[in-house]
């Protein structure tokens, strides 16, 4: 049995020293082999966020798969979004393309979703490329027979009666590329609450981990268990009296 956090929407330069050292405590109490983030790490891109979430990375001392947030590249300054908007995050030590996450007989594939520019106003909705759903197939073949996840800032799947918030462009044909490639669930924040939504591929959703920003929801992260059964999902929320574990 193979144990796994899951993290997203840290958001460094929202939220309190407080809360993050309550975050790393029970965490670590739970002992995860690795960690997974899903992206939106800075409020704003800036670099002092970066090396706060750099810092705190390094705290958790152990193997960390992490994919971009639509809030880690520049928004208002223009010129940097479409001439470096990678810039912070490289300097800050992160990984610049989609990695992956080997551990015993599972598979979680990073899939950048983070977008400059969209064709609607929501130029944070994200979306996944043509050159992505193509490199697929290869790398799923380059992580053999075992179970596969995928990790991603942006949710391919919205809970029923989410409204005012876009998909990710191309959503609909990545789900079928996935399914076809056997991945079992797409493991994404951004909407800043803890779900579960049925489907080949399920979709899993990580509560912010830092922001106060919970949209009605708790701060939190997701305790993943994977073994030979089905993908077991504890939340972890930090709510007035300490910590509440509920099963999703
Ligand atoms: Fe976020
Ligand atoms: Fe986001």
């Amino acid at each position: 049995m193979i144990r796994l956090a899951f993290l997203s929407d840290l958001h460094f330069g929202e939220g309190t020293l407080k809360a993050e050292e309550a975050l790393l405590d029970d965490l670590l109490a739970a002992d995860p082999s690795a960690v997974l983030v899903g992206g939106d790490l800075t409020r704003r891109a800036r670099a002092r966020e970066f090396a706060a979430a750099q810092r705190f990375l390094a705290r958790l001392e152990r193997p960390v798969l992490v994919v971009p947030g639509n809030h880690d590249i520049p928004r208002g300054d223009l010129w940097a979004r479409f001439t470096s908007p990678r810039a912070a995050w490289a300097e800050a030590g992160l990984p610049v393309a989609d990695g992956e996450l080997v551990i015993g007989n599972w598979a979680i594939l990073g899939l950048d979703t983070v977008r400059r520019i969209q064709r609607h106003l929501d130029w944070s909705a994200g979306g996944v490329s043509r050159a992505q759903l193509a490199s697929l197939p290869a790398r799923v073949a380059m992580v053999g027979e075992r179970r596969r996840l995928v990790l991603c800032h942006h949710p391919l799947r919205h809970p029923a009666g989410l409204t005012g918030r876009q998909r990710p462009r191309r959503a609909d044909t990545a789900l079928e590329v996935l399914a076809q490639l056997g991945v079992e669930a797409v493991l994404s924040g951004h909407l800043h609450i803890a779900a579960r939504i049925a489907g080949k591929p399920e979709q899993v959703l990580a509560p912010t981990a830092l922001s106060p920003r919970t949209k009605g929801s708790h701060m939190g992260w997701l305790k993943l268990t994977l073994g030979d059964g089905p993908l077991g999902i504890e939340a972890h929320e930090a709510t007035e009296e300490g910590w509440r574990v509920r099963t999703l």
